[in-house]
């Protein structure tokens, strides 16, 4: 319930109770029969309130129940949610049948023989144990444990393996550089990592690492492998898998996809026969990706881990074959210099001339490499010096559609693009109170490594200016 709904309700509510209130202090003066036609009269009105209250609470409730939220599991988006969404209704449909045969007989049996006023009946004997009841009951439970366990079973082995058909191959769709032959005839494999409290998402077949926001194309299998670097984690990104926990010591897996690989489509489609392979199918199948999967997912830690577990958001981002190859090139590619010299040149100044490099973005890079120290932490792909594995990868942040693990957003919804103002907001606030937007972070606070913990030369407090932070801000926004 929102605010304002929150204070209608409330309003409505006293102004009901406080005149009713009022009208039984009055009854005390008045006669017997005005005091029955005031309680006649309270009760209508109470009972008009509760009938409002209760149609009124439950439109809100009802508005509560929308199936169709950003991280509902029952739109569905591909077969591994799908899977799963299936079971818990099949579960659903045989436990409220249940619910209504025992119930029903329980209903039935108190109003049948119930006791009446001036009953004569005699007491119904007292029996217990029939066997041909007590069997019956037996071997329906055993079948509906049956009817349960065998599609769980099932889902569960459907779920765990990650499919081997050569469709789910790289070699199949990845329309990138030349693949290792052995790379070629794997599904695409993303190392997920949880650390307190971002994610890293690594993918060795193509060299690349990002965070917080994984880049996964549609209607292709991806095979996860789930590792956490400190305490128990839970990989959780609703409309497309349900959770696997990421624990320390140990490589759990899973498989997603988004969206249909064209096979299941088509059989959805209910097309067999010559036709199944015509340009036309394959068209239907692309728009049906296009229109359907192509979409930003939000996921979420789902197992409590320490102080910002709330805030250890993730999301995916699901594109088409061609944008996920022009991403892995961005992604090798990285970053060069604010203006464009070469990396060498640029730190050849920054050792004899620093005062030479300029301009807002230079000063942010500046500052990024020395006194912020974020370098040791964070690497920035094409910068040879900024390769600290502690924290998340920066590289292309600035294309990123949230900051601190999806806490601090600058999406805009309606049309998916970054809200400038509000990105160079969330830099900005990140950078400067980062204790508070995720509490507990090492990177405010690292042992004396953290940038809440920057000293002077005569070892006195020195946080960053807001001038600092300003230049470090634009910096990262640049990197996209
Ligand atoms: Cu990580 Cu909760």
């Amino acid at each position: 319930m929102n605010n304002i709904e929150d204070i209608l309700v409330t309003r409505l509510v006293e102004t009901y109770f406080m005149s009713y209130t009022y009208s039984v202090v009055k009854l005390f003066t008045h006669q017997t029969t005005i005091l029955l036609y005031l309680v006649k009269h309270i009760l209508s009105g109470l009972t008009r309130c509760i009938q409002f209250f209760s149609a009124f609470t439950g439109v809100l409730f009802l508005g509560g129940c929308n199936l169709d939220t950003r991280m509902s599991t029952f739109v569905t988006k591909g077969p591994v949610a799908e899977t799963q969404y299936d079971l818990f209704m099949l579960t659903v449909w045989v436990t409220l049948g249940i619910f209504i045969a025992v119930g029903g007989a329980f209903a039935f049996a108190i109003i049948k023989f119930r006791e009446r006023p001036n009953d004569d009946r005699p007491m119904p004997s007292q029996g217990h144990g029939n066997p041909l009841v007590e069997i019956g009951l037996i071997g329906a439970s055993i079948l509906l444990l049956v009817i349960i366990a065998v599609p769980t079973l099932q889902g569960i082995w459907y779920t765990h393996d990650t499919p081997e058909d050569p469709e789910s191959f790289m070699g199949a769709w990845y329309s990138g550089e030349e693949l290792a032959e052995e790379e070629a005839e794997n599904p695409l494999i993303i190392k997920v990592i949880g650390y307190q409290w971002w994610w890293a998402f690594e993918y060795p077949q193509l060299g690349i690492t990002t965070a917080n926001e994984m880049v996964i194309p549609a209607g292709k299998v991806v095979h996860l492998e789930l590792r956490s670097f400190d305490v128990i984690h839970s990989f959780w990104l609703p409309r497309i898998a349900g959770k696997v926990d990421l624990i320390p010591g140990r490589t759990n897996s899973m498989w997603i996809q988004a969206g249909d690989n064209f096979l299941r489509w088509k059989e959805k489609q209910g097309v067999a026969g010559p036709e199944e392979e015509s340009p036309a199918l394959r068209a239907d199948y692309a728009a049906y990706l296009e229109d359907e999967i192509h979409n930003y997912y939000y996921g979420q830690c789902a197992e409590y881990c320490g102080d910002s577990h709330a805030r250890m958001h993730f999301r995916a981002t699901v594109v088409d074959n061609e944008e996920f190859a022009e991403w892995v090139i961005d992604e090798r590619t990285g970053h060069g210099t604010p203006d464009g010299k070469t990396w060498d040149d640029w730190y050849a100044d920054y050792a004899d001339n620093p005062d030479s490099l300029t301009g807002d973005l230079n000063e942010g890079l500046k500052l990024f490499m020395g006194r912020a120290k974020c370098a040791t932490c964070h690497v920035v792909k094409g910068n040879p010096r900024a390769l600290g594995v502690a924290g998340p990868n920066l590289t292309n942040v600035g294309s990123r559609m949230s900051i601190a693990a999806g806490w601090l957003n600058h999406r805009i919804e309606e049309d998916g693009s970054i809200d400038l103002k509000k990105q160079y907001d969330n830099f900005y606030k990140w950078i400067k109170e980062t204790d508070v937007v995720k509490p507990g972070n090492r990177m405010w606070k690292a042992g004396g490594g953290g940038i809440g913990e920057l000293i002077d030369e005569n070892g006195d407090p020195a946080l960053l200016t807001e001038d600092e932070i300003h230049k470090l801000s634009l910096y990262l926004q640049s990197l996209k």
